[in-house]
């Protein structure tokens, strides 16, 4: 009997050693140590025994029990142990690793043209104004001198909506009939920006969508000498302090006179390049004295008032600027361009 006790302690230490997660070991502890085990057999047994035997067998079998207990507490802190081990080199961190960069968003170059221009012109008085994008044809065209099929229209290739008479404004211009008739008999001094739309091809110098930035001033006496040194001046802190300008004669339906104002090419310094065609100058803006029609349609007074406003594109002046030479760059949304600002 002794034997066969030697025997099972044996083979459930050998067992034992085999347990290689919780799960097996608490199979091995229902083998061994549970109520129908062999060693509880036994003890069950005891009474058929004689009583001699009786208590050097029941001593055995407890002390094989003992044993086997601590061997399993034993293995079990063991088991334990080993998988907190395993578990913690998994999640291992080198704390060395330098940081994963998070991106960084930016504004977007029109944006940053933008805030410089309206920057600007905030430091001059001029505060902005919004104006609808969807318009009448009434204020893109009629109220700013151009009637119905008027060849000045041609200037502006329009999308037309399904509703007549409504279309995308063309230019930031119908915004001046807006303020005007809100403001009357007010002065006013005021910058537009907004976007427009032109049905046209799309190439590398012209898109159907961008932005302008549309400037009015009404008041008395203001001349075209205020105009002038205006433009001047914002040129003067938008581009370079000692920056050529130019005006050319042009013409505009809703001003009079009406002219174009040049800057120096700041790329070749005037000498001639790619950039200004060879010409030495860039285009930046339209500008003219408000139209007396137009300052009556606006419900001023054309005898007493007078005014000068101006048109320019920020994604012009952003190109020139930044060296950007497909204007298609600002609405592709291509990271690897946008990053550069
Ligand atoms: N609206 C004109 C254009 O889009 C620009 C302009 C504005 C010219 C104001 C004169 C005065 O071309």
């Amino acid at each position: 009997m002794l034997e066969r006790i030697e025997e099972i302690e044996q083979r459930a230490l050998k067992d034992l050693a085999q347990a290689v997660d919780q799960e097996t070991l608490k199979a091995w502890k229902v083998k061994f140590l549970g109520r129908s085990a062999e060693l509880g057999e036994i003890l069950d047994g005891l009474k058929d025994l004689s009583k001699d035997e009786r208590p050097t067998v029941g001593r055995r079998v407890n002390e094989a029990k003992s044993k086997l207990e601590a061997a399993h507490q034993k293995r079990s802190e063991e088991l334990r142990k080993d998988e907190l081990e395993r578990s913690l080199q998994g999640e291992r961190i080198d704390v060395t690793l330098p940081g994963r960069m998070i991106p960084r968003g930016r504004l977007h170059p029109a944006t940053q043209t933008l805030r410089r221009i309206y920057a600007i012109w905030a430091d001059m008085g001029f505060q902005i104004y919004r104006s609808r994008e969807v318009e009448w044809d009434e204020y893109n065209f009629e109220l700013l001198n151009m009637p119905a099929h008027h060849p000045a229209r041609d200037m502006w290739d329009t999308f037309y909506t399904t509703t007549p008479g409504m279309l995308l404004r063309t230019h930031t211009s119908p915004g001046q009939i807006h303020v005007m008739r809100e403001r009357v008999p007010e002065p006013i001094r005021v910058i537009l920006p907004g976007m427009c739309y032109r049905y046209e091809q799309v190439t590398a110098r012209a898109e159907f969508q961008f932005t302008q930035v549309e400037g009015l001033a009404v008041g008395k006496n203001i001349t075209f000498t205020d105009l002038k040194g205006t433009l001047a001046a914002f040129a003067r802190r938008m581009f370079d302090k000692d920056v050529g300008i130019r005006f050319r004669a042009q013409h505009f339906p809703f001003t009079e006179p009406s002219a174009e104002m040049d800057i120096e090419c700041f790329i070749c310094g005037g000498k001639g390049c790619t950039v200004c065609k060879y010409t030495g100058w860039l285009e930046i803006l339209g500008c003219g004295m408000v139209h007396p029609r137009v300052l009556q349609n606006g419900g001023y007074d054309s005898t007493q008032f007078s005014g000068f406003a101006f048109g320019m594109g920020p994604e012009r002046i952003a190109m020139l600027r930044h060296q950007i030479d497909d204007i298609r760059q600002f609405w592709q949304n291509d990271l690897r361009f946008l990053e550069q600002f």
